[in-house]
């Protein structure tokens, strides 16, 4: 389903992709794990089409992105639910209008349909008193929520999850990862996401992958992950060992 060969990004002098290669099938969710700054996030972005690769090629769902034109783009990115690492709703905006927003810009939809949809999103993420509230009268968990909803509300077959429990409480976080298990299981749903915890990763994803210098250095089941002798991932699995 997403299909990642060679890809490289930089940034001026900065190179942050180096050749990544990544292949994920269809209904599956493979978690990508990586330090603070490694590219997890400029990785997601080039997959959506809101960064250009230098390099590499990009396929989800047979289509290679970077060769599609606005218009293609636009009908791909109706397939993909995003959430952001910072929820990027707009502040002007109630919540209920922010997901009009998303929804309307991809269909027209009678108001009812519309406003039924919305609620029943933000219900599904637990957070439908977040309706009519603008997003700085929420708290920072409740801005995730609704960044999730969002991101549901054009049912999408893909879905990329950049840190999606980060700052959360563990029940909410909890919460979160079993929705996320939930939309496979009952929709099919393909999913990458990026997390900081190992644990949380092990739970929701069937594959991981390890992003560092650019590049992918272990992919596969947790098992295999925690048997990889790369000096990166031996690191890293220390320090979560040491922190419990
Ligand atoms: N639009 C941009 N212009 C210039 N540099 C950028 C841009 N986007 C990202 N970078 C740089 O690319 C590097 C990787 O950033 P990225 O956001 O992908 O990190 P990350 O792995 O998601 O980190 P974190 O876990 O902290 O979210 C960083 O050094 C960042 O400063
Ligand atoms: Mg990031």
């Amino acid at each position: 389903m997403i299909e990642i060969d060679q890809v490289y990004k930089a940034f001026g002098a900065q190179s942050v992709l180096n050749g990544v290669a990544l292949r994920v099938d269809a209904g599956e969710t493979v978690a990508i794990l990586g330090r603070s700054g490694s590219g997890k996030s400029v990785l997601l972005k080039c997959l959506v089409g809101l960064l250009r690769p230098d390099r590499g090629t990009i396929r989800i769902d047979g289509q290679e992105v970077t060769a599609l034109s606005a218009a293609q783009l636009d009908q791909l990115r109706r397939q993909i639910g995003y959430v952001f690492q910072n929820a990027a709703l707009y502040d002007s905006m109630t919540v209920e209008e922010n997901l009009a927003f998303h929804l309307t810009r991809h269909q027209s939809m009678a108001p009812d349909r519309l406003r039924q949809i919305i609620y029943e999103k933000l219900q599904t993420v637990g957070v439908e008193v977040a309706l009519h509230k603008y997003p700085s009268e929420l708290s920072g968990g409740m801005q995730k929520r609704v960044g999730i909803a969002r991101a549901l509300v054009l049912d999408p077959k893909i879905i990329l999850y950049d840190e999606p429990t980060s700052g959360l409480d563990p029940i909410t976080s909890r919460e979160i990862e079993d929705l996320m298990i939930e939309l496979k299981k009952r929709m099919g749903v393909t999913s990458l996401v990026i997390t900081h915890s190992l644990q949380s990763a092990r739970r929701i994803s069937d594959r991981i992958a390890v992003l560092y210098q650019g590049q992918i250095v272990a992919f596969g089941r947790f098992d295999e992950i925690a048997q990889s002798e790369h000096p990166f991932v031996q690191e890293y699995l220390a320090a979560v060992n040491l922190e419990g």
